[in-house]
């Protein structure tokens, strides 16, 4: 190996990805390739702490395999796999799951918040999520993970757990950072701007998928949430300018402007004519991803050519911590 550093990540096929989650985090992975080694991966292990329509989780897999790729990241470049076809993760989840104290898991907000959502169904694989995700990122020896502020508390525990276990047998782990996306965009919900755009949302008017049709797009956007003063002006944390705030970010993020510029050249202007302006630049950062998009995810072989390569090759890697780990804890190898 080179001495590049490590990066690990990884999106839930639990939904249509949107653009929040495109511009937020893949379009920045898309950018670390070359910098950086990159293992990147579709988190269906994850995703059943959630009861699932199985039929649905294997083709939404698929679907996010093939939009990694439509993005831009690079088959030849990082490795890309499912977390379920490489074994490691489960088995390196279970030693952890005895380093872990069931406390430290009751803090973790995400179950919390979930465990309310999902009342009929708190079990326990939501409750080690935390863990599932720690030997997710210890495996590689990462040294950054790139996610959004929300899951920076399971960065946290993941760094607990690992040191805790460096602690008592050496070395094994690298200790990872977490790193924020660069261009720090967080889309909100286009119903319910002081939200985050969340595939999960009831409402699908709320969220852009990269899956929609284009003019379904350009649609959602002319109908935001807005306000009615009538301004295109930026007012951070002024909750009346959230949903005027949130566009403003949406075109900075895909066409790379500042917002201060883009809130000048309309100032002064209706919010129909902004609304149409950030409509067309949505579509048109969306429309090469989803011409790609549409071509591979016809070509099934080549899909699960790229899967069977990424879980052979993530398994190499993963395997040599889990050996390490096994060594450690006293299992004969
Ligand atoms: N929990 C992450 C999310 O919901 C997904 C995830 C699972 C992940 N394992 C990971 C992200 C490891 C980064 C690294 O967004």
């Amino acid at each position: 190996m080179d001495d590049k550093k490590i990066i690990f990540s990884g999106v839930q096929p639990s939904g249509n990805l949107t653009l929040g989650n495109y511009l937020g985090a893949i379009k920045n992975w898309v950018s670390l390739q070359d910098e950086y080694n990159c293992v990147y991966a579709m988190m269906d292990m994850h995703t059943i702490t959630v009861r699932q329509t199985p039929a649905d989780l294997r083709r939404r897999t698929l679907e996010l395999l093939a939009l990694y790729i439509a993005a831009g990241i690079d088959p030849e470049k990082s490795i890309l796999f499912i977390q379920s076809q490489n074994p490691a993760h489960a088995e390196l989840a279970w030693v952890l799951n005895c380093y872990t104290y069931m406390g430290e898991l009751n803090r973790m907000t995400q179950f919390k918040d979930k465990s309310a959502r999902h009342a009929e169904n708190i079990n326990a694989g939501l409750f080690t999520y935390p863990v599932l995700m720690a030997a997710d990122i210890l495996l590689y020896q990462t040294d950054y993970v790139p996610v959004g502020k929300d899951q920076m508390q399971h960065i946290e525990i993941c760094r607990d757990i690992a040191e805790r276990f460096n602690g008592l047998y050496g070395d094994v782990f690298k200790i990872p950072e977490g790193m924020l996306s660069k261009s720090g965009a967080k889309i909100m919900s286009l119903q319910e701007p002081e939200k985050k755009m969340s595939k999960s949302d009831p409402n699908p008017k709320g969220y852009i998928s990269m899956m929609d049709d284009l003019n379904v797009i350009a649609k959602k956007i002319k109908s935001a949430v807005t306000d009615s003063e009538g301004k295109i002006e930026y007012r951070e944390g002024d909750p009346a300018k959230a949903g005027i705030n949130n566009l403003l970010s949406i075109m900075s993020a895909v066409t790379g402007r500042g917002i201060e510029e883009i809130a000048a050249e309309y100032a002064g202007k209706g919010y129909g004519d902004f609304k149409g302006a950030v409509a067309e630049a949505v579509v048109e950062c969306i429309r090469p991803v989803r011409e790609e998009y549409d071509r591979i995810i016809k070509d099934k072989q080549y899909l699960t050519d790229i899967c069977a390569k990424g879980a052979e090759l993530s398994y190499k890697i993963a395997q040599r911590t889990l050996k390490k780990v096994y060594k450690k804890v006293g299992f004969v190898i």
